[in-house]
Order: structure tokens, then C-alpha cells, then sequence
């Protein structure tokens, strides 16, 4: 491919370290999609005739067929997907594959390559999300009107539907399905025609390969065009930030699905027993999204240390920002599926929510209760809070104490004080929008279905 200029082979161990075929054949389609556009590209400038043209389009055909079949043999001088291609090419269609390369280097083709493979890759990771949404919604519908105690810092503040808390999991995920389609915009510019640094001189026409290959518009600049993977890295946070936001359930559920919650049970089919413990069912699937997490943060940290100090344009240690790219693909494409599964099959357990309720949680009512008879906030929160202490120090309930006990904490205590003491009447009195409110919740999830499409 360049053996003009050396004197002899490079070494073994060196070509072994150089060589991304390994990997990089994954961008098969790719490349030959982007190689029969410039085949197009190059016969509309005269640099094929259009009989050498078809040619090349046939054989590219047939190599793609061999890739799809998993019977392309690879030889130990490919040294890239690219250098694999066309040393086939050559193979089937003889020296006018020589022609395809003409005004095109590496550098503009493994960009667009690569812009090609993330593309299809968003809208895979856009489909699954999709996919987990309604499996969300599904589940919040079903269970419209199950309590549960809501948590802050980890310890039981307010009632809230079980339905609110699971379809904030869904605005998260929304948030992220459409920070991926932000980022296919910038994703679809294409590289190709800015040749190894400095453009061609061939005059290809890039506003014809942009829409032959479904980009939206054509890089700047050159220098640019081959030095650019931004592309990546924001492709690697938004996966990060879904892994972060799918481990944030997992964490929930490994949480409510424990026996010291009991809130839901994993189905048997997305559980795992021990080999030691005949008792135990764990929830290895949830484990693993907040494992998963792990590796798309450090797939977006190694590409970030990778653009770190590169000097601008082509440098060969953008070979390695495959690796970490295909990692997060593959682990997103793993992933999603198996948390909407365990969200889809879960049983949800209303009573154990019901006995996790009790009225301590209804003292911020018990201050709003105050304040309806005019009392400022701050006192109605001190009042409610003495309300509190006493229940704890005698050891009963909020609800336990008599209209007596209220009256000398505060005399706009009134007898009816005792309505305070209603789960479903503390859930029903924040209707508030977005709210945990039974039809601010009905009115949320018939948002949600709009946006998402889900029926
Ligand atoms: N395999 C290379 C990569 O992934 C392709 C580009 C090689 N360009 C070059 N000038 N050696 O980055």
C-alpha cells in the first residue's frame, strides 16, 4: 500500500500492534457503503469510466456478501478494515481497484466510517430505550394506585404513588433518547473528500456523497474533518449517562427487591441462585447495570485521555478510539434489553409497600393542616415536629395520639385532625402537576405515552 518508499517489511511484532483489523472489521458496512458512494463520486468526475465504476460496485457488493456471510478470509497483511476491503477488491475485480482510492486517504475514510457505525448505532440505542420506556409505562399503568413510601436520604419521607417513582426512571431515559439525537446531528457531517489532511484535488462532489450516504451536511474544515471525534466522545456520555441512570435503578431495585423491603420480587427468569445458599435469588441483572456503569464511564474517560494533548489532524493513536466505542455499544446493546425485561416481569408487591407506610410520614400533612387554619409554615413545622417527639417517646403512632395531645401542642388543632391520618388522602392532595397526585400521575403517564409513542 505505501511499499514504495521502504526498503523492507515492517516487523512482526510492530505490524501485530498496528494492525485494528481485529476490531475494526466490525466496520465493514460501513466502509463499503462509503466505498461504492466514492466509486459514484469518482465516475462523476471522470476518474472511472462508468463500465469501471459498476465494476467497482459489484465487487464491493460481492465483499460486503462475504462479510455478511462470515466467510471473508482474512489475510495477515490486512492491516485495517480499509487495506482489507481493497486488497479484496483487487482480488475479484483486478488492477481498477487501484482507481478507488484516488483522492481519498484513510484518514477522511475511517472518519466517515466511523460517523456511518455511530449513526446506526444511536438509532439501535434510541429503539431499546424506547423499548424500556413502555416497558416503564406498561408497569406504572398497571399499578396506578399502589403506595410506597418515598425515600430521601434514604429514609422514608413522604407517600408517593409506586408509579410515580417509576416513571421518573422514564424522563431520565427520555432525556437521554434525546441526548443521543442530539448528538446524531453533529454525528452526520460528513469527513470524506477532506483526503488525508488538505482536501483533493479531484474535485470530488461532497454534497453528492453526503446524500448518497444519508449525512446531513459536509465538513469545513479539512484539518478538521480527520481530527475530529467529538462525534464519539458524546456518543460515550450519553452512554455513560444512561448506564448512570440504569444503575440508579438497579440500585433501587436491588434495594425494594431484598427482603428487608420486599417491595417487588424479580421474576425467576431474570434471577440467579446461589451455588452455595439453596435460599438465595439474587438480582444479578440489576447488579450488572450498575456494574456496566463502570465500564461506559471508563470508555468515555479513556477516549477523552486519548484526545487529550493530540496534536491537531490525523494521529495514529485514533486507531484506538474504536475499542472503546464498540465496548459501550455492545454493553448498551446487552444491557437495555435485560433491564426492560426485569422491569416488564417484575411482581409488584402492594402490600409490603402498605406496611413499610406508617404516619410519621404524614407529619409534613399534619403542618399543612396547620397552615390551612393560618398558621406561617415554620411554626406549623415545629408544631407537627413536637407532634413527632411525643409519638416517639411513648412509642405509638402519629395517628395514635388523642385530640387532647394535639390540642396542647397547638389549639388550632382541631378534632379532625385525626383526617390527617389517610395514605390515600395525603397522595390525593398533591395533585399539583408533575405531582404525585392519582391524576397528576394518570395525566403524567398519558404525557409520557404521547412523547414515547407507546400505546
Ligand atoms: N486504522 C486506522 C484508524 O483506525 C485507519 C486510518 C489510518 N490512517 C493512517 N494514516 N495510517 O485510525
Amino acid at each position: 500500500m505505501w511499499g514504495g518508499r521502504f526498503s523492507k517489511s515492517i516487523d512482526d511484532a510492530f505490524a501485530r500492534l498496528n494492525a485494528s483489523f481485529g476490531f475494526d472489521w466490525r466496520l465493514y458496512d460501513a466502509d463499503i457503503r462509503g466505498s461504492i458512494a466514492y466509486a459514484k463520486a469518482l465516475a462523476r468526475v471522470g476518474i472511472v469510466s462508468e463500465t469501471e465504476r459498476d465494476t467497482l460496485m459489484d465487487g464491493l457488493t460481492r465483499v460486503k456478501a462475504e462479510f455478511d456471510a462470515r466467510k471473508f478470509e482474512t489475510k495477515a497483511t490486512d492491516e485495517d478494515i480499509h487495506t482489507a476491503v481493497e486488497r479484496r477488491l483487487g482480488e475479484l475485480v483486478g488492477t481498477v481497484a487501484g482507481k478507488l482510492h484516488t483522492g481519498r486517504s484513510r484518514n477522511d475514510q475511517v472518519a466517515t466510517d466511523t460517523r456511518l457505525f455511530v449513526l446506526t448505532a444511536i438509532r439501535n440505542t434510541q429503539y431499546a430505550i424506547r423499548a424500556l420506556q413502555s416497558a416503564i409505562v406498561q408497569k406504572a399503568e398497571q399499578h396506578s394506585d399502589v403506595l410506597m413510601p418515598g425515600y430521601t436520604h434514604m429514609q422514608r419521607a413522604q407517600l408517593v404513588l409506586f408509579a410515580h417513582w417509576l416513571m421518573s426512571f422514564f424522563w431520565m431515559l427520555q432525556r437521554d433518547l434525546e441526548r443521543f439525537g442530539d448528538a446524531a446531528e453533529r454525528t452526520a457531517v460528513l469527513p470524506l473528500g477532506a483526503g488525508a489532511i488538505a482536501g483533493n484535488t479531484i474535485g470530488t462532489d461532497r454534497e453528492f456523497l453526503a446524500r448518497e450516504l444519508g449525512f446531513r451536511t459536509i465538513s469545513a474544515n479539512s484539518i478538521d474533518a480527520v481530527s475530529d471525534r467529538d462525534f464519539i466522545a458524546e456518543f460515550l456520555f450519553d452512554a455513560a449517562l444512561l448506564g448512570v441512570h440504569l444503575s440508579r435503578l438497579g440500585e433501587d431495585l436491588v434495594l425494594y427487591s431484598s427482603a428487608e423491603f420486599g417491595f417487588v420480587t424479580m421474576d425467576d427468569a431474570y434471577a440467579t441462585g446461589s451455588s452455595l445458599m439453596p435460599q438465595k435469588k439474587n438480582p444479578d441483572a440489576m447488579e450488572l447495570a450498575r456494574g456496566k456503569a463502570a465500564r461506559l464511564i471508563g470508555d468515555l474517560t479513556t477516549l477523552l485521555t486519548l484526545l487529550k494533548g493530540l496534536p491537531s489532524s490525523y494521529d495514529k493513536d485514533l486507531q484506538e478510539d474504536k475499542e472503546p466505542l464498540f465496548d459501550a455499544v455492545d454493553t448498551l446493546d446487552a444491557l437495555l434489553p435485560v433491564v426492560a425485561g426485569v422491569v416488564r416481569t417484575m411482581r409488584v408487591n402492594r402490600d409490603k409497600m402498605r406496611d413499610a407506610l406508617d404516619t410519621a410520614m404524614l407529619a409534613t400533612d399534619l403542618a399543612d393542616y396547620l397552615v390551612r387554619r393560618g398558621m406561617p409554615f415554620r411554626e406549623a413545622h415545629r408544631n407537627a415536629g413536637e407532634a413527632v417527639k411525643l409519638a416517639e417517646t411513648r412509642g405509638v403512632e402519629l395517628s395514635e395520639l388523642s385530640a387532647a395531645d394535639y390540642q396542647k401542642i397547638a389549639p388550632e388543632f382541631g378534632a379532625d385532625v385525626k383526617d390527617v391520618f389517610d395514605f390515600g388522602q395525603s397522595v390525593a392532595s398533591r395533585e399539583i402537576a408533575g405531582g404525585t397526585g392519582p391524576n397528576a400521575v394518570r395525566a403524567q403517564i398519558a404525557a409520557a405515552k404521547q412523547i414515547a409513542n407507546v400505546l
